[in-house]
This record gives structure tokens, sequence and C-alpha cells, in this order.
């Protein structure tokens, strides 16, 4: 990912810390952060600072990696790490495979960086099999922002996209804006923005009528964690997009790194779903006339709300996971062919 001409991770290790892009000021005010302590590194992952599932495995890696050299102990360091968010699986990925390594603090590093590479790696081999989908001028719409932010310098659903607008077919996307914390309105447009490519934010509610009226060829969406009989839970309001997707014959397609599958937890009733707290429902943020990032509040003051984070959406409504080896079906055995094409460990470490 390139930002003002200077090339970025959204995670990276620096001297010693854990080097992270913001997410919370974008789109407003590009910043970078470091985590220099594993309670750091799990606050930027907590308050969302760093989001976005494979993003946030890679984070989780380096910090262990730097739990090792800074002599903590290492298991408390992964149990806190691993308190930080329930429903990414690629947490816990992200810290087996650095764990693998210990206790040597130089392995670790390495493991940390090897993870890294691996996960860049599989987003951008995700777009080019994605790209396979996409027709000169498709009209794409996305949920969330499945990102260069989310996962590491390609992103997953924009990874497609990415590869398609450099291969000249030239997509649109349809961006919904993902209420209540709009990652698709800051961070996916911010993105698309950086790389020329068109678009236009919608409110949430709009995809069912714009896949109704003809507007949208394909969906495509990343998942925090795909379960073994191919359900798959993502940001909320993906169940919605696949619902009307199906209904109105528009493919609906996920993109997941093997990091995203998660082949112990037997199906989408048993992946932790997060729920956060409700004054991201009750409030707004945004630049206020003097282009201070402001907090408003939206609903009546006394009024409550509810805020579950994340959906699943049967593995019988996707279309086809988008994976670093290939497209294959959200089920079963289109899990196992994934696996046998030579991918990495499952995430339980099998
Ligand atoms: O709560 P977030 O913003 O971390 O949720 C992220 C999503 O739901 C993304 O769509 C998902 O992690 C896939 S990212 C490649």
């Amino acid at each position: 990912m390139r930002v003002n001409g200077k090339d970025y991770r959204a995670v990276w290790w620096q001297d010693g810390a854990v080097g992270f892009v913001e997410q919370r000021t974008l789109p407003h005010r590009f910043e970078t952060g470091f985590a220099r302590t594993v309670e750091e590194a799990a606050r930027a992952i907590e308050d969302m600072a760093v989001r976005g599932a494979p993003t946030i495995g890679v984070m989780a890696g380096y910090a262990l990696a730097l739990a090792a050299r800074l002599g903590e102990d290492i298991g408390s360091a992964q149990d806190r790490l691993a308190r930080t968010r329930p429903t990414a699986v690629n947490l816990w990925t992200g810290l087996g495979a650095v764990d693998s390594a210990a206790p040597d603090p130089d392995a670790m590093l390495a493991a940390a960086r090897a993870y890294d590479d691996a996960e860049v790696a599989a987003a951008e081999a995700i777009g080019g099999h994605g790209a396979g989908l996409v027709k000169p001028g498709a009209r794409i719409l996305t949920h969330c922002n499945a990102g260069w932010l989310a996962a590491q310098d390609w992103g997953t659903a924009l990874s497609v996209v990415f590869k398609a607008a450099r291969s000249g077919l030239a997509p649109f996307v349809w961006v919904d804006e993902t209420r209540p914390r709009l990652q698709g309105a800051r961070l996916t447009s911010w993105e698309l923005t950086q790389e020329g490519i068109e678009h236009r934010i919608v409110a949430d509610g709009a995809a069912a009528y714009l896949m109704r009226q003809g507007q949208v060829d394909l969906a495509v969406t990343g998942t925090d964690r795909v379960a073994a009989n191919g359900d798959v839970a993502n940001k909320i309001g993906t169940y919605g997009v696949a619902l009307s997707a199906n209904a109105h014959g528009v493919p609906f397609y996920v993109a997941a790194p093997l990091s995203s599958i998660d082949r112990s937890t037997l199906s989408g009733a048993d992946i932790t779903m997060e729920e956060r707290s409700e004054d991201e429902v009750l409030y707004s943020e945004g630049l206020d006339a003097q282009g201070r990032l402001t907090r408003v509040r939206v609903a009546p003051e006394g009024a409550k709300a509810l805020n579950p984070a994340f959906d699943v959406t049967p593995g019988g409504l996707v279309t086809g996971l988008i994976t670093e080896v290939g497209i294959v079906d959200a089920s079963r055995d289109g899990l196992d062919q994934a696996f046998g094409r030579g991918g990495r460990a499952d995430s339980d470490g099998s």
C-alpha cells in the first residue's frame, strides 16, 4: 500500500516495537503509532486502532515476539492478546505461528515476519484469483473494509478490485457505509480514492435496492472466520447482503485467506460473536466546521442500543470462497480441497 508516495503495511516491526497505521483517524488524518509493550499492542487491537482479521493476526504475532524480547511471560502475553477480540480467528492463527518458535526471541521475531510475509502473499494471490470473476466495467458491491488496512498490503475483497483495476478491467465499487463504525465510508472509500478507483458510498439499506435494480454484478466481502461447514462470520450486515444477492441472482463471494478458516469450529453457531459498546450506535464521529475530529450524539438522551459487531452467513448462501489457493465451495468439501492444495496448516495447528 502506498500513501503520500511512501510504502506502508498496516502493521510492521521497527526498532523493537510494533508499528501500525492508526485506523481511527482515517480518512481525515493519516497517522502511525507504535506499540512498545504487549499491553499497548493489546489496546490497539481492542480499541480498533488496528483492525481487520488478517491484520490483527499479524499484529498479535509481532506483539508475542515483542513479549519474548522484553523478557515477559509468553503464556500471559498470549492470554492477554487472545482476549482482545473474540471473532477473528486470525488472532489465534498469528499467535500460534509465532508461539511455535518460542521461547527464543530471535526465532519468534523471524516467525512473526514470515507469518506477515505469508499473509501479504496470500492477500495478493486472492486478488489474482478473484480478478478472474470480474468482467470489464463490473459493478462490485462490498461491505465493511476488507482492503489493505484489514489484510496486509492488498486486502482480501479489495485485493480482487485492485487486481482487476490493474488489469485494466475498470471495476466500479458500491461501498456499503457499514454502520455503526462506518468502515466502508471511512476506510474502504479512502483506499479506493488512493488507488483512483471509481466508487460510491451507499447506505447499508441501499444494497438490496441496488441489486433489485440490476445495478450490482458481483458482491464480494471479507470474513473474520470460516467455520468447518463453510459458514462465514463477517461484519454485521453481511448476512443481509448475502440474502439480497441470493434473492436477485447476484453472485456473492467471500474472500478468505486460509488463516481465516477455522476447522475446529464446527459451524457458524459455534463462533463467538463480538458485541461492542452501545455508544458506537448512539454516537457518530466526524470533522466539525473547524476540522476537528468530533463525536456527536445522534439518538435521544436515555435511548439504549444493541451493537452486535458480526453476523453469520450460512455457507449455502456463498457462491464461493476466494482463497490464496483458488476458489472453492463454502462447504466441508471445499475447505478440504483448499487445504489439500498445499496451503498452510489449519488455524488449530493440524
Ligand atoms: O470489526 P472489524 O472492522 O475488525 O471487522 C472487520 C471485518 O468484518 C472485515 O470485513 C473482515 O475482517 C475481513 S478483513 C480482510
